[in-house]
């Protein structure tokens, strides 16, 4: 009897139809359920006046508006310029603050999640977020802190082609023990324009990022805002060594010290190159720069008639600081001491002795 096994057939075939059905019925309504779950609205970044500490603000989906059974919660995902990375959190709120580095991309993402009765309690995201890019404002304006012997910080920047002549600057800096930015205390002027700003001893705290944001106004409007961040440890401009001491230990030594000017530099973070002019009896000259980590050196020295001259300049090693600038050249010292004539660089004799002739010459045509 064929029949009732074929009968047996098809209940079995429409068992496994049906299954099936339930089975794409569930997976589509989870896909729809993923798929339905919009992402945030109105992202907005706000800068709070902090030269870089900004507010993100997000609302939930509108769609969301009219769900009570789970509360929307959000994944936030931000680039962070200091550590170049990625930063991920969750949070339940519709705000988060925190620093960026002004003179570059912000970048962020918001995601919704449900998790909850209403999701049967599995954690769904949004396939899409709300995202924003805030470019940092380019005007190819330069600037540059120099931090004078870790004891006076000056800034200055430079005016764009762009620039209108009207343009007056301002100069405001924050940090995180500040509450607001605060503008310059002593502006430098040149030429009636503000070029730079003196703190003028005003005290900035070392390792921690300072930033700044130059703005300003003109007849034609405002100016473009331009921002910069920086440690001030690392724009240390040293003052050059002033007292240098430079004599012949023996027969056969030649022992030049130096001391920086009293300050609150560290001696050990200090570093020293030194600048010997040496000529020969022969008349012949040479110049050698030496590198040193301690404040002297000594030189073979062996004869009375030639001649040898210094001059050092310092700056903080890499052991203490990621850069420095290097100080001024010091005064220049010589052995023997007197007439220094021989030391005076050569393009400077040769071009002493050009004004002498054309001195001479003038003489000769006024006589003549
Ligand atoms: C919810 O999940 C539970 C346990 O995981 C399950 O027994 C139940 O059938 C699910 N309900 C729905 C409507 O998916
Ligand atoms: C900045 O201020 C300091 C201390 O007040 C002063 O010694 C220095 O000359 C000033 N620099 C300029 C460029 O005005
Ligand atoms: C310059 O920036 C500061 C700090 O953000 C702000 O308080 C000030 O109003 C700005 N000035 C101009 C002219 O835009």
């Amino acid at each position: 009897y064929p029949r009732p096994l074929n009968n047996n057939n098809n209940n079995n075939y429409y068992n496994c139809l049906l299954l099936l059905l339930i089975i794409i019925i569930i997976t589509a309504d989870r896909g729809w359920r993923f798929r339905k779950l919009d992402p945030p609205e109105d992202l907005a970044v706000l800068d709070s006046g902090r030269l870089g500490q900004m507010q993100i603000t997000w609302r939930p989906p509108s769609s969301l508006t009219k769900m009570t059974k789970c509360l929307p919660q959000y994944q936030l995902e931000y680039f962070n310029t200091y550590k170049n990375n990625w930063e991920t959190l969750r949070t339940p709120r519709r705000t988060y603050s925190t620093q960026f580095d002004p003179s570059k991309d912000v970048h962020i993402k918001v995601y919704t999640i449900l998790n909850g009765e209403c999701t049967n309690n599995t954690m769904i995201m949004s396939k899409n977020c709300a995202e924003t890019i805030l470019k940092p404002p380019s005007t190819g304006q330069a600037f540059i802190c120099v931090y004078h012997n870790m004891e006076n910080l000056e800034c200055s920047w430079t005016r764009s082609l762009k620039t209108p002549p009207s343009a007056l600057h301002n100069l405001y800096f924050w940090h995180k023990s500040l509450d607001q930015a605060v503008e310059c205390p002593s502006y430098i002027l040149s030429g009636g324009v503000r070029k730079g700003c003196n703190f003028s001893g005003k005290p900035l705290p070392e390792f921690t990022d300072i930033y700044f944001c130059v703005n300003g106004s003109s007849r034609e409007g405002p100016l473009k805002a331009t921002f910069f961040s920086l440690q001030i440890q690392n724009q240390v401009k040293v003052t050059a060594p002033d007292k240098l001491h430079l004599q012949t230990s023996s027969d056969t030594e030649l022992e030049f010290h130096w001391e920086n000017p009293a300050g609150r530099l560290p001696g050990h973070c200090l570093e020293w190159e030194v600048r010997h002019h040496h000529v020969g009896t022969d008349g012949k000259i040479s110049l050698n720069h030496i590198h040193t980590e301690k404040p002297r050196l000594t030189l073979p020295f062996s004869n009375s008639n030639e001649r040898n001259c210094f001059q050092v300049r310092s700056r903080l090693n890499s052991y203490c600081v990621d850069q420095s600038f290097w100080s001024d050249w010091s005064h220049e010292t010589c052995h023997p001491g007197s007439d220094s004539k021989i030391c005076a660089p050569l393009h400077e004799s040769l071009f002493r002795q050009i004004k002498i002739t054309t001195i001479f010459l003038n003489v000769l045509c006024v006589k003549f």
